[in-house]
């Protein structure tokens, strides 16, 4: 009851996620040695899937997929429904229904997707979540389920333990917070542990529903790494690998392409270990049934198959001709610090064609051409290929088994795609770009992006924002307006909005 009324009080923001996406979960899964579903023409099951800010734009991305998203909370399955409703999307659905109870004629999913759930929901539904991937997971289907990690929140645990005692439990959820923040200030004068004070500055702008659900709901529970896997293997499921961010790789002997079974247990204890080493928090676990192929550690060979795509900048000119070290950040603020002039080349082709995603060997081509023509005698591609990958397993490049194609400009009479439109005109849905992140998009942003259905060239666009900013009382000059709007579109284009 209590999961219950905060979901509903305190509705989570329901942002896509781009590592959940089926077409980056089956290109990690090739990279771990394991031929996942294609995901056009894929099943896909989101289990707590909120209002479906994250099921949605995948069903309107592959029409010829099918997508069933179960979500607890009346309210937030509600609003799923009636914008499902409204785009007329006829291949996805959004049930409200308890996880831990679901029919079992629901089929078989090539993906399943839990984001958020299992460390806050009670040991039953955990149990029941991994007994619906059990179930309902096709033989080489893909679950992604993410979850708190012990060690990185047995120091955290302190804070939890005094927002819990110092705030009023039977407050309204809003109130509640309201209660939190204040109990937060106060904190921040009487700890001197310098990770609870990161953690409090950060939750003190975090989102209300963030801090609300990990710090003063009644179940958050992070587990050991071993004990996930133990978990897993209890209810006839394989851990594949994870789809997180990763600093450090794990390597095995795998004579056969393949790890042996009896190598697994030795994998477990090199995550543990990593875990241990840099206090991870929160993991992203991808799973596959326990009968599916023996999965591996990622292997960089296996980028031949794949397709990548990144949205990077170099706030200075970049230098091809020296191994000098030069920062790539991408739209989230990371930095991904590059020496290698062949990679630095391939960063740069990758953000000039993003959203659009370019296969290994023709981007393993193109730098060596680009690092040609400013003079570069060699080009070493097992080198390339490792540094490329670890930028891989750091999320500063995604890899995917979907190239996609896209709009390359705004067009002469610029129109955004339904989804896109829907999203700006309505409050409380956030508009999601190609490769599944959210764009932030202010006032006009979302006006403009609203109006685009085609009927308006640039001239005329211009004009109408100018009248509509007008109304909402900013009197801006024409050209002014016309120069921003033109700004925008191109944002647009980056993003893979328009048709
Ligand atoms: C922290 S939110 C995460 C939402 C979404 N997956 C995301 O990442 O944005 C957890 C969601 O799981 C839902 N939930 C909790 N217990 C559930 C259950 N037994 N069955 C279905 N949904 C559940 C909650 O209502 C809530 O919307």
């Amino acid at each position: 009851m209590d999961t219950l009324a905060s979901y509903d009080e305190l509705p989570y923001d329901s942002l896509p996620l781009p590592e959940t996406q089926p077409d980056f979960l089956a290109a990690l899964a090739r990279l771990h040695g394991f031929e996942a579903p294609d995901p056009r023409r894929a099943r896909i099951l989101e289990l707590g899937c909120a209002q479906g800010g994250n099921l949605i734009p995948l069903a309107w991305r592959w029409p010829e997929s099918g997508c069933v998203g179960v979500e607890l909370s009346r309210v937030q399955a509600e609003a799923g429904a009636a914008f499902v409703q409204r785009l007329g999307l006829p291949n996805v659905r959004i049930l409200h229904a308890d996880l831990a109870t679901l029919p079992a004629d629901l089929g078989a999913f090539d993906y399943i997707i839990a984001h958020g759930v299992f460390s806050w929901v009670p040991p039953a539904v955990q149990r029941a979540l991994l007994d619906v991937c059990r179930r309902h997971l096709s033989p080489s289907g893909v679950a992604y389920v993410s979850f708190n990690v012990a060690a990185g929140w047995q120091r955290l645990q302190p804070l939890r333990t005094a927002l819990l005692e110092r705030t009023a439990a039977g407050l309204p959820a809003p109130e509640r917070h309201r209660q939190a923040l204040r109990v937060l200030a106060d904190l921040e004068t009487e700890w001197r542990d310098p990770l609870l004070l990161k953690e409090i500055a950060y939750l003190r702008t975090a989102a209300p529903s963030y801090l609300f659900h990990e710090y003063l709901a009644d179940i958050n529970a992070p587990m050991p790494f071993a004990d996930f896997v133990a978990a897993l293997d209890a209810h006839g499921l394989r851990y594949v690998g994870e789809a997180g961010p990763r600093r450090a790789r794990v390597e095995l002997e795998n004579a056969w392409g393949l790890i042996p079974e009896s190598m697994a247990g030795r994998w477990t204890d090199a995550e543990i270990a990593l875990d241990d080493a840099f206090a991870t928090r929160f993991r992203r676990a991808v799973v596959a049934r326990a009968d599916a192929p023996c999965a591996q550690p990622p292997r960089a060979g296996a980028l031949d198959g794949l397709a990548l795509h990144a949205d990077l900048r170099c706030d200075e000119a970049v230098d091809l001709d020296d191994e000098v070290e030069q920062v790539f950040v991408n739209p989230a603020g990371n930095r991904f610090p590059v020496t290698s002039p062949a990679l630095k080349a391939a960063l740069m082709l990758l953000s000039m064609r993003y959203p659009a995603a370019i296969d290994y060997p023709g981007l393993r081509d193109a730098a060596r051409a680009l690092l040609a023509e400013h003079g570069a005698a060699r080009f070493d591609e097992p080198v390339f290929r490792e540094t490329l990958f670890d930028l891989v397993m750091l999320h500063g490049v995604a890899p995917t088994v979907w190239p996609g194609s896209f709009g390359d400009e705004p067009g002469d009479l610029p129109q955004a795609h339904g989804l896109a439109r829907a999203q700006a005109h309505c409050a409380g849905w956030v508009v999601s770009g190609a490769r599944h992140v959210a764009v932030d998009l202010d006032f006009a942003g979302r006006l403009l992006l609203g109006a685009l259905d085609g009927s308006r060239d640039i001239d005329a666009l211009a004009a109408w924002m100018q009248a509509r900013l007008a109304e909402n009382g900013l009197a801006l000059p024409l050209d002014q307006v016309a120069e921003l709007t033109l700004q925008q579109l191109w944002l647009y284009v980056r993003q893979g909005l328009l048709v």
